[in-house]
């Protein structure tokens, strides 16, 4: 699995097809989608069309999708995981992540809400339930990993523990504010890919990319901040997901290079801590389009 992943999250449809597109160009090799991105059948358009275009084997990239919240129930399992191939225009997956360890009322609704607006959780089905299902994806040859996201090491050790087929990656927020220090040891030590999102902190503004340690290390080295920003979590030994969405940015963000050690010594001491999602509480996403 490449470790520099590109993120689908992408709210426009043609600023997906586009965005897609120039991440190939630049060189990356991973791409990470969901159904509830609601998107998968443009990033497949543009898959499909860049892989034609540079000559480039489907072998070479890494494809993730994942099954949202409203499809535990483990009979649900496979039908969403064959829309999401067909949307994307791909015969496997490289990796199926369940995206949130919260399962919702079962049906076609993601966001199903009772009349004062709380979301309908479902009761009658568990992480473990819904992690055997995906264990017979991996079976029939239908996806060649499995994995989980937005999980916390508490949720992740009995599902570790019990799982015949062990997880492969976790996806969660990391950056130098939530560097998941715990959960990471945990990962290496049986060597599960940590995978973080919002690498870049969403690039909100102010936030990690005016940090000053971070802007200054990027004026010592002759980087951008999102560069400094990158390299450090590829050099702590995670993999990342980052969203440019233009071409100048998908060639900066895959134009990284390492760090000195007094550099990740500095990140390392930052002593800001911000948790930018809350999804991981509640299954309930923070930066999920409307359309
Ligand atoms: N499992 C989950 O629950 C979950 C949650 C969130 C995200 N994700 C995944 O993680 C992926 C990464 O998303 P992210 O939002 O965390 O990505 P990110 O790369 O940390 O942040 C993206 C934001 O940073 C800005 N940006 C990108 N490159 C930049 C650069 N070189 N300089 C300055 N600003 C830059 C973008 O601005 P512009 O828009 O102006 O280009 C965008 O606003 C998502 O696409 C998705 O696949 C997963």
């Amino acid at each position: 699995m490449p470790a520099l992943g590109f993120g689908t999250l992408i709210p426009d449809a043609a600023v997906t097809i586009s965005a897609t597109r120039d991440a190939l160009e630049a060189g990356f090799r991973h791409f990470d989608c969901a159904e509830r991105y609601r998107n998968e059948r443009e990033v497949g358009t543009a898959l499909q069309a860049g892989l034609a275009a540079g000559g480039i084997a489907r072998e070479e990239i890494f494809v993730t999708s994942k099954l949202w919240n409203s499809n535990h129930r483990p009979e649900r399992v496979e039908p969403a995981f064959e829309l999401s191939l067909e949307r994307l225009g791909l015969k496997y997956l490289d990796l199926y992540l369940i995206h949130t360890p919260f399962a919702f009322q079962p049906g076609d609704d993601q966001d199903p809400r009772d009349q004062n607006g709380n979301v309908l959780y479902d009761h009658d089905v568990t992480l473990l339930d819904t992690w055997r299902a995906l264990e017979s994806l991996v079976d029939h040859g239908k996806c060649r990993a499995i994995g989980l996201s937005d999980i916390t090491l508490n949720e992740l050790q009995p599902i570790y523990e019990s799982a015949r087929i062990k997880p492969a990656v976790i996806q969660v927020e990391s950056h130098p504010y939530l560097p998941e220090t715990e959960l990471l040891e945990y990962c290496k030590k049986r060597g599960i890919v940590f995978l973080a999102f919002a690498p870049l902190g969403h690039g909100m503004k102010p936030g990690l990319l005016e940090d000053p340690v971070i802007s200054a290390i990027a004026a010592r080295v002759g980087k951008t901040p999102a560069q400094v920003l990158l390299a450090w979590a590829i050099q702590r030994g995670t993999a990342l997901l980052t969203t440019p969405k233009s071409a100048a940015r998908a060639r900066e963000n895959f134009n990284i290079s390492a760090l000195p050690q007094d550099a990740l010594d500095e990140i390392n001491r930052i002593q800001t801590r911000q948790r930018l999602n809350e999804v991981v509480k509640t299954g309930v996403p923070g930066f999920i389009p409307q359309r």
